[in-house]
């Protein structure tokens, strides 16, 4: 419960910070997020005085235990405080919501890297409930020994952290491309010129780390969040398609330009209004009409840019061109699509269903999986679904599963000729203990009678929703 308000917390306030800087500090959407950051911060607050959002070498530490995905996805929040000097954040019993919103428009405008004089200036603003942190959490007193120790012990590489072996690990590589594209499109707001300097930077920096560890690659996606879904949604996608574009080739300029594609895909969406592109319920005709046009609008963009891949374009153009010729835009006539375009079709959906968006939960992977085989050879080409499978399988990489003997753990490697059967990295036994030594477990080995020996009995989120619902998910 402790660690689900703080979560809320830090999503509520990375929210608030994002869009203070896609918009602007006094806009609706820090209002409104600053709202819910308060009411999250009330909800802690009813166990404790305080709020500490540590931060340990990019490492997003709360009550001395270490946040690794919620690090990726309060990178910005992170990078910010840190740019003002803090060591992090603390909220005190009692902040309001204007507060919160009067703190995050200091964050962003502040020009200080001192967080004495950052404090300095909240105070000048009677914002008494909120400090950054002045000293590293381990000095920090009221964390106390055993805390700080934790948050050290925590930044050792473990087997779980998707080391990989530049030395770059996915908290660094995710947020840069969450950066990437973030500030293309603020960029592109406030100028209407595509620059894809950072953008082609971080292509060629995902390609090293796809080359080094794929399946660590593949599990980066596994980052889900509704708050950023737009930018996590692109970064996903291209993650996807780099990490099966590498099953098929190695040549380096390619998977650039298939990173290229993917991160740039879903361009088109900077133009559509927001009222449109954030409305809560559905599009009426009208409004759907106008989402429409985010594939013309992308190819646009990326024909005016230069040192944009001609594939990328392709794939901005045409990617909810449906394999049965009934997607948009509406070309009227049989065209060919190219393979790498109708793959991205496959993927965009797979990754818009398993992501964490504000009006619906995430489908499991079994479920993802059923939306794509259902859907090949009509809405998919049925190749691009099989390749799908066979680079990524049923639970790809990163996915949390339990085995049949009830044991858990995180796959780690799909086999691609046994889609349901990867290898799991197995970390807790049956009852949720955790293992002294983590074990890896091949789920496509069988047995002499051509039984499998331990097959994976779902998603710990499949089985999980059965669980509640007590009934099959
Ligand atoms: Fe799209």
């Amino acid at each position: 419960m402790q660690a689900e308000s703080a979560e809320a917390i830090v999503r509520a306030l990375s929210v608030a910070l994002m869009n203070g800087t896609v918009y602007f500090p006094e806009h609706r959407r820090v209002a409104e997020a600053s709202r819910e950051a308060a009411a999250a911060l009330d909800r802690y607050f009813e166990s404790r005085e305080s709020f500490v959002l540590g931060i340990v070498k990019g490492l997003l530490i709360v009550d001395g235990e270490p946040l690794y995905d919620l690090s990726v996805r309060a990178h910005r929040l992170l990078v910010v405080i840190g740019e003002r000097g803090g060591f992090g954040a603390r909220f005190a019993r009692g902040i309001t919501a204007d507060e919160i919103m009067a703190f995050i428009k200091t964050l962003l405008q502040a020009r200080t890297r001192s967080a004495e004089e950052f404090n300095a200036l909240l105070a000048r603003q009677e914002i008494a409930h909120a400090v950054l942190q002045v000293k590293p959490l381990r000095e920090a007193p009221r964390e106390g020994a055993a805390a700080s120790d934790r948050a050290q012990a925590a930044i050792a590489p473990t087997p779980g952290d998707f080391e990989v072996e530049t030395g770059e690990s996915y908290l660094e590589v995710y947020p840069w491309a969450l950066d990437a594209i973030h500030n293309f499109i603020t960029n592109f707001k406030h100028d209407h010129k595509a620059s894809l300097t950072q953008m082609t930077e971080i292509a060629l920096r995902l390609t090293d780390v796809l080359s080094k560890d794929p399946n660590a690659f593949v599990a980066m996606a596994s980052v889900k969040d509704y708050d950023s879904y737009t930018f996590n949604h692109s970064v996903n996608v291209c993650i996807y398609a780099m990490a099966i574009a590498e099953c098929l080739t190695t040549d380096k300029k390619e998977l650039v330009a298939v990173a290229q594609a993917g991160l740039l895909h879903d361009v088109g969406k900077v133009l559509i209004p927001d009222e449109v592109l954030f409305k809560p319920g559905a599009l009426s005709d009208a409004e759907w009409q106008v989402m429409r046009r985010h594939p013309e609008l992308g190819a646009k963009i990326l024909m005016e840019a230069r040192g944009v891949a001609d594939i990328a374009i392709s794939v901005a153009f045409g990617h909810h061109l449906r394999n049965d010729q009934r997607g948009y835009p509406a070309l009227g006539a049989q065209i060919t699509v190219d393979p790498l375009t109708q793959l991205v079709n496959v993927i965009d959906v797979y990754e818009a269903l398993t992501a964490k968006r504000p009006y619906k939960k995430p489908f499991t992977p079994e479920r993802a999986a059923e939306v794509l085989l259902r859907g090949a050879g009509s809405e998919f080409n049925p190749l691009c679904v099989d390749l799908f499978f066979r680079c990524l399988g049923i639970f790809p990489p990163g996915t949390p599963v339990r085995l049949a003997d009830g044991s858990e753990g995180v796959v780690a490697m799909a086999n691609p000729s046994d889609a349901a059967h990867p290898v799991v990295h197995v970390t807790r036994e049956a009852g949720g203990g955790a293992l002294e030594q983590p074990a890896i477990v091949d789920t496509a080995e069988r047995l002499p009678d051509g039984g499998y020996r331990l097959e994976i009995a779902g998603s710990v989120a499949a089985l999980q929703a059965q669980a509640q619902a007590g009934a099959p998910a």
